[in-house]
């Protein structure tokens, strides 16, 4: 049933949050259970929606887990189907990451076509392309939705990414690990998620080591076994957490933080006005400052500033006095948001940036650019924002606009909260708990 959350704005946020684990780490290292028919013990799992359905679908593989608090109990010993199914396959992103690990251990893999955040066209040619090179036999046929994949054995190889691919490596390397020999993975991407994925997978008895200038090499071995793994915290929930503070002219005391993986942003809150404080090595308190300067931020790969920062940041620009520029490099449609900030009077337009290789500099592939939509925004503030009626295309812009709600005057609607509920545990209830007026609603009365 559709929920929507109804806040009513202009409450500074005050008091202690603690940071959930990675939600991009969470559903690679359940996916790496598939890996052995051993037992994989994971703490710190957030309890969101995406690790549910993935649980699901694991399951309908034959896979036995048990959640308990944060820590999720798994074993992939029975497997009885290599077919993610396409209903809940589609609506998991990473679900397709299934692939190699089904590979290297069954032969065969039949895996939907991936779905998850609306972020453009978000195709998985790189993967595809290594795993081929791997010895996988490929195919997508259109009429049932689904990528058939065989193998009479994955092996080893030298795999060379042509642009960043933050799963695209995780993909590989979840399918070299149980591969016949060396792989090498040149212009692997540097996300810190992959590195706590290596750790996992090195802890189950994998061989992968990072090497200089982006490259990743694993020299496959037999089998894993399980192993007790605690992942990271999310940094992109941090992030939301940061400016949450700033925009609501409070303060919040964040616990479990790893100040180390925010650098860019740390190093832009600041510059900008945004007040941090290291309370100890995992607590940081963040505040908003008087008054902020604009900005001018680009998107990158790691160790750049992340795109999944992009719409939380331009939010905080809407405060700064002057004109702030936000330009995305890695999602040819990751302005979902902007018309929702406008209903609540943020003055943003859009405008084309000037580059002279389009195609070699985006993350994404330029042919998927639309001609009518464009990489960069100008915000002119600071604008008091007021109350709207909003909705979401994607997890990031949902938990934006619920701080744009929380900041701004007056009673707020943010419709299908399932998008924020895919990425963040019980959002309402813990920003409820730090003085934030929010009330879940079931359509049709509370
Ligand atoms: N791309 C291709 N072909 C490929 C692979 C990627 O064209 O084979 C394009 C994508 O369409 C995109 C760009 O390259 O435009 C970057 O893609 P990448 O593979 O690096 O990103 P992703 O794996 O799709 C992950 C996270 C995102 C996060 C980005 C950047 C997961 C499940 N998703 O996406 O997280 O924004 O990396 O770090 O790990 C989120 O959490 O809401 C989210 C969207």
């Amino acid at each position: 049933m559709a929920e929507s959350f109804v806040i009513q704005g202009g409450k500074p946020l005050r008091g202690e949050i603690k940071v959930a684990g990675a939600k991009n780490v969470a559903l690679k290292v359940l996916i790496a259970s598939l890996l052995t028919k051993d037992e994989l013990i994971l703490h710190n799992i957030p309890v969101i929606d995406d690790v549910i359905r993935l649980l699901e679908i694991l399951k309908s593989l034959g896979i036995k887990s048990n959640i308990d608090g944060h820590t999720v109990s798994i074993s992939s010993k029975n497997i009885k189907s290599t077919t993610v199914p396409l209903e809940v396959g589609a609506r998991i992103r990473a679900s397709y990451l299934a692939l190699g690990p089904l590979l290297a251990r069954f032969g065969e893999a039949i895996i939907p076509n991936p779905g998850g955040c609306r972020l453009g066209a978000r195709p998985i040619d790189r993967h595809i392309e290594g795993l081929q090179k791997m010895g996988a036999n490929i195919k997508y046929y259109s009429e049932d939705g689904y990528f058939h994949a065989t193998t009479k054995k994955l092996h080893g190889t030298t795999y060379h990414f042509d642009k960043n691919s933050h799963t695209g490596t995780e993909a590989l390397i979840l399918a070299a690990v149980l591969a016949e020999g060396e792989t090498r993975l040149q212009n692997a991407a540097e996300e810190v998620e992959v590195d706590d994925l290596i750790q996992c997978i090195q802890l189950m008895g994998g061989h992968i080591e990072r090497k200089p200038n982006r490259e990743i090499v694993i020299e496959g071995v037999s089998k894993l076994h399980g192993a007790e793994y605690t992942i990271m915290s999310d940094r992109n929930e941090e992030v939301t957490f940061a400016i949450a503070a700033a925009m609501t002219k409070g303060y919040l005391i964040v616990k479990n933080s790893t100040p180390h993986t925010l650098t860019p942003f740390l190093k832009e809150f600041q510059k900008s006005g945004g007040i941090v404080e290291k309370i100890s090595d995992t607590v940081t308190k963040y505040s908003a400052g008087k008054k902020y300067v604009p900005t001018h931020v680009t998107t990158l790969p790691h160790p750049g500033f992340m795109t999944d920062w992009q719409s939380p940041w331009a939010l905080f620009m809407t405060q700064a006095n002057g004109s702030s520029t936000v330009h995305e490099t890695i999602f040819e449609n990751r302005f979902s948001y902007v018309e929702e900030l406008k209903k609540m009077g943020a003055n943003i337009e859009f405008y084309e940036p000037k580059i002279n290789n389009p195609k070699d500099y985006y993350n994404f592939r330029w042919e998927d650019h639309s001609d009518g939509c464009c990489q960069a925004i100008r915000i002119v503030g600071p604008t008091k924002l007021h109350n709207a009626v909003l909705s979401m295309h994607d997890l990031r812009a949902g938990a934006t606009l619920l701080i744009a709600a929380m900041s701004a005057e007056g009673k707020s609607y943010i419709q299908n909260v399932e998008q924020i509920d895919r990425g963040y545990e019980r959002i309402d209830k813990r920003f409820k708990a730090v003085e934030a007026d929010i009330i879940r609603v079931t359509e049709g009365g509370p």
